[in-house]
C-alpha cells in the first residue's frame, strides 16, 4: 500500500495546491471534503492529516469542524490557517474573530528551533481570525507582527498549526514544511514516483479489464495520450486507439500524434478522416456555443460508428485527471458560473454503455506529464500546449469554412515556428524566481504557456505592392499562466512580434493586418471564441 496523507478541504481556494505540494514531495495524498464519510477517508490508510484553510470563522453557524474520528485516530495533524483555528477550537484553545485581517507577505520569527520551520522566514498570510490562546499541550513555534501564534505545535501528539499558507508560491520553501510533516512527522515514505505510479496503474488496469479490448479516443492532447500509453503498457494490443481528424486541427497535428504513437509506443492509431463531415455541419454557423455543440455531437456520432465497426469493445479509456474529479466534489466550489461549454474529446455521453478506464483519475497535470515522459512519449507531445476540444472552430471567429480554417492554420504555424525558434515554447525549467503566472525555461527565458492566432471576421483596408487590399485581420494571443484560471499576456519582444506579423501578412493569403492581444484573464479569457 502506498503511504499516504489525507488532506481535508475546509473550503480553501488553495486546497488543491496543498495536495499538489505533498505529491511533489513524492508522498501520495488525496483531497476530501471536510465532512466526507470516515470510511472513505480511512480507505486510503492515511498516515496523517492536513487540514486546509477556509473562508469561515470557527464560531459561525454551520462552520466546518474536525470530525471526531480524526482526533481519535492518534495520527499526526497539521492545520493550516482555518485548519489551525479549527484544531485550536476543537482542543479547547481560543480563536479571536475580532482581529484585523492579515493579508499578504509577512515575516515570521522562530520562537523555538524546529526542523518544521527551519527553512522559512517570509510567509504568505490570508486570515481574519487568529489564535489568542493555544490549547493545552501546545507551545508557540513562531510569531509574526500580527499573529502571536503564527505557528504552534504539540510534539507529543504530533499536532501542528500554522497561520500562514506554506502551499502557495509566495511562501518560499513552504514545500519544505509540508515535506517535513509528511515524511518525518507522519513517516510516510516518499515512494510516489513516476515509476511507482506506472507500476500501480498497470496492475490496476490489468485487473480491471482482464483479456477484454479497450477503446481509447486520442485527441492529441497530453491527457488522452498518456492515458492511452498507460493502457497500452498494461494490455498491449488489446488497446485500440482511435484518432478523429476533425479538419480543425493545427498544422501537422494528425501526423505528429500518429508518429508519436507509432515510434514511441509501437502502437498504431486508427485515424478517421472526418474533415468533410465537421466542416459540413459547421456551414453558416457563427454563434460560438452552437459551434461547440455541433463539434461535440458530431464527435460522438463518429466515435459511435467507429466503436460499432470495431466490434463494440466493452471498455473505454479516458484521460480524466484529478482536478476534474476534485472540482466536481469540492464543497461550495462547483457552483462556478459556466462561462464556456468545455468540450473534451474524452467527454463521451453515459449512454454509450462503456465501462470507463481512467488511469489518470488521481493524478495532477504535472504528474501526468512526468508519467508521460517516463513512458517514453516525446517531449513535443508531453509538453504540448492545451488545445480546446472543439479545435480551431474556437479560434476561427465568424464562419468556419475550409478556406478560413486553412488561413488560420497557416498563420498559427508561423507564430509557433517563430516562438519556438526564439525559445519561448516548451518545457518550463525549475527556476524559483518566476512569479505565479510566469514560468521560465532552464535558460531563464520566460516560457509562454499558450500561444495561438485567432482569425477575426473583420476586414480592413491595407496596401500591398501599391495595390489596395481589403482583407481579414488576425490576432496573436500569447499568455503566461500557471493554472489557466488566471493568465497574463506575454511581454514578447517587439522585434519578435514584428517578425511574426510581417511573415503572416506576407505569407498567408487573405490576412493584411495583425494585432496583439494585451488583455489578461480576467477580465478576458484566454481563447477569444
Ligand atoms: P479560457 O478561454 O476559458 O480557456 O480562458 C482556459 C483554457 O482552457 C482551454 N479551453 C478548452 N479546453 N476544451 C478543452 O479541453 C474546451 O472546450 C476548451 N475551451 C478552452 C483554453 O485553450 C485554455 O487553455
Amino acid at each position: 500500500m502506498t503511504p499516504s496523507l489525507a488532506i481535508l478541504d475546509f473550503g480553501s481556494q488553495y486546497a488543491q495546491l496543498i495536495a499538489r505540494r505533498v505529491r511533489e514531495a513524492q508522498v501520495y495524498c488525496e483531497l476530501f471534503p471536510w465532512d466526507a464519510p470516515q470510511e472513505k477517508i480511512l480507505s486510503i490508510h492515511p498516515k496523517g492529516f492536513i487540514l486546509s484553510g477556509g473562508p469561515k470563522s470557527v464560531y459561525e453557524d454551520g462552520a466546518p469542524f474536525i470530525q471526531d474520528f480524526i482526533l481519535k485516530s492518534g495520527l499526526p495533524i497539521l492545520g493550516i490557517c482555518y485548519g489551525m483555528q479549527a484544531l485550536t477550537h476543537a482542543l479547547g484553545g481560543q480563536v479571536d474573530s475580532s482581529a484585523h485581517r492579515e493579508y499578504g507577505p509577512a515575516e515570521i520569527q522562530p520562537l523555538l528551533s524546529t526542523p518544521l520551520l527551519s527553512s522559512l522566514s517570509k510567509v504568505w498570510m490570508s486570515h481574519g481570525d487568529r489564535i489568542t490562546k493555544m490549547p493545552e499541550g501546545f507551545v508557540a513555534l513562531a510569531k509574526s507582527g500580527n499573529s502571536p501564534f503564527a505557528a504552534m505545535g504539540d510534539f507529543s501528539r504530533k499536532y501542528f498549526g500554522v497561520q500562514f499558507h506554506p502551499e502557495v508560491h509566495h511562501t518560499p520553501n513552504g514545500i519544505e514544511l509540508l515535506k517535513h510533516f509528511a515524511i518525518d512527522i507522519c513517516e510516510a515514505k516518499p515512494e510516489w514516483t513516476p515509476a511507482s505510479i506506472i507500476e500501480d496503474s498497470v496492475a490496476r488496469i490489468r485487473q480491471q479489464v482482464g483479456s477484454e479490448r479497450v477503446l481509447a479516443a486520442v485527441s492529441g492532447g497530453v491527457d488522452s495520450s498518456v492515458a492511452a500509453a498507460l493502457v497500452r503498457k498494461a494490455i498491449g494490443d488489446q488497446l485500440v486507439a482511435v484518432f478523429v481528424d476533425t479538419g480543425l486541427l493545427r498544422k501537422n497535428e494528425g501526423e505528429q500524434v500518429a508518429s508519436a504513437f507509432r515510434e514511441h509506443l509501437h502502437s498504431e492509431l486508427v485515424a478517421v478522416d472526418a474533415a468533410e463531415e465537421f466542416l459540413g455541419a459547421l456551414k453558416d454557423v457563427t454563434e460560438p456555443e452552437q459551434k461547440r455543440r455541433i463539434v461535440g455531437e458530431k464527435f460522438i456520432r463518429i466515435f459511435e460508428q467507429q466503436a460499432k465497426q470495431l466490434g463494440q469493445p466493452r471498455f473505454l479509456a479516458q484521460g480524466t485527471i484529478y482536478p476534474d474529479v476534485v472540482e466536481s466534489s469540492a464543497p461550495d466550489r462547483n457552483k462556478a458560473e459556466r462561462i464556456k461549454t468545455h468540450h473534451n474529446v474524452g467527454g463521451l455521453p453515459e449512454d454509450m454503455k462503456f465501462e470507463l478506464v481512467e488511469p489518470l483519475r488521481y493524478l495532477f497535470k504535472d504528474e501526468v506529464r512526468a508519467v508521460g515522459e517516463a513512458l517514453g512519449l516525446p517531449e513535443s507531445l508531453v509538453w504540448r500546449q492545451p488545445f480546446p476540444g472543439p479545435g480551431l472552430t474556437v479560434r476561427c471567429l465568424g464562419e468556419v469554412t475550409r478556406e478560413r480554417v486553412s488561413r488560420l492554420r497557416a498563420a498559427d504555424a508561423i507564430l509557433i515556428e517563430e516562438l519556438s525558434r526564439a525559445g519561448f515554447l516548451g518545457k518550463p525549467g525549475s527556476s524559483s524566481s518566476s512569479t505565479a503566472d510566469e514560468q521560465t525555461s532552464n535558460a531563464g527565458q520566460t516560457v509562454v504557456s499558450q500561444a495561438f492566432v485567432v482569425l477575426l471576421p473583420v476586414r480592413s483596408v491595407g496596401v500591398m505592392g501599391d495595390q489596395r487590399t481589403y482583407q481579414e485581420a488576425a490576432a496573436i494571443r500569447a499568455v503566461t499562466t500557471e493554472d489557466f484560471m488566471t493568465a497574463d499576456w506575454a511581454r514578447l519582444p517587439h522585434d519578435l512580434l514584428a517578425q511574426v506579423a510581417n511573415r503572416i501578412v506576407n505569407e498567408v493569403d487573405g490576412i493584411n493586418r495583425v494585432v496583439y492581444d494585451i488583455t489578461s484573464k480576467p477580465p478576458a479569457t484566454i481563447e477569444w471564441e
